[in-house]
């Protein structure tokens, strides 16, 4: 048996559910079709989230040459993890994934399939503490060279923006130039009554509440950096692959940008 309360539905397992993964309990499932029925396009957005993720690091590891990678709320493993999309690309690369959900810990394993000339790692830490996350980062990553920090729909379990921007500034601020920040974020003006409605909900029970930003307010996460083309834009059309890919209904805000 887990030794944590299963009873409550945890953002990670919810997320897992609507994605479609198995590793989620009665109450995550039960939270998982609550907030599917207040905003059913939820299918669309966790999907267009994880194509979103892969394509970032695609044009990291690729374009960009990226060789290290600091993927913080990395979630429950699925399909194109964070190594495997930049080891397709660079089979050096090395990634630390962090993540403080027990489940995700569980599951670790299935994160740490590096290739030999790569590495992997998985930290049981917390975004509030940054600090601690790149102490613990450091065993894995040269922070000499530069790193990616993927932030991947994990900001908006922070809900104060000046928190935020501290976090994604102490982290950033550990890198040398050249290296990059990526955000995805819940979308407050996209679909915006659905998605209020959708977010009550979830926040009824979740121990991490969600707070949604509009577009200024994620771009603003962002400060002091160059994002990269297109900018802040819906995480869908980001560098999209195919038309029927920019076309998804996803209540998200995506971009990447590079230190000076
Ligand atoms: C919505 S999931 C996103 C997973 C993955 N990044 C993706 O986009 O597919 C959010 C993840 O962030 C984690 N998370 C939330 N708050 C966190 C915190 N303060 N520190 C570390 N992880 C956190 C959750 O446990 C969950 O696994």
């Amino acid at each position: 048996m887990p030794d944590f309360d299963t009873s409550v539905p945890h953002v990670a397992r919810v997320y897992d559910y609507w994605l479609g993964g198995t590793d989620n309990f009665p109450a995550d499932r039960a939270m998982g079709e609550r907030t599917l029925a207040a905003y059913p396009n939820l299918v669309y957005s966790v999907r267009a989230n994880r194509a979103f993720l892969a394509r970032a690091v695609r044009y990291l590891a690729g374009q960009a040459g990226i060789r290290q990678f600091l993927d913080i709320g990395t979630g429950i493993p699925t399909a194109n993890n964070t190594h495997e999309v930049a080891q397709r690309v660079a089979p050096e690369s090395r990634i630390v994934y962090v993540d403080h959900d027990p489940v995700v810990l569980a599951h670790a394993k299935e994160l740490l399939t590096s290739t030999p000339e790569g590495a992997s790692a998985y930290l049981d830490g917390d975004l509030r503490d940054p600090g601690a996350i790149l102490a613990a980062a450091a065993d894995t990553l040269d922070f000499g060279q530069p790193v990616a920090v993927m932030l991947i729909a994990v900001m908006h379990f922070v809900g104060d923006d000046a928190e935020a921007s501290a976090i994604v500034h102490r982290l950033i601020g550990a890198c040398v130039p050249g290296s990059f920040v990526t955000i995805s974020h819940a979308a407050s003006d996209i679909d915006a009554a659905q998605m209020a409605e959708m977010i009550r909900r979830l926040n009824e029970t979740t121990a991490e509440k969600t707070t949604l930003r509009d577009r200024a307010g994620v771009t603003r996460l962002f400060e002091g950096l160059d994002l990269v083309e297109p900018g802040v834009i819906r995480a869908a059309e980001w560098r999209p692959d195919t038309e029927a890919e920019a076309a998804s209904p996803a209540a998200l805000w995506g971009g990447v940008a590079r230190k000076r």
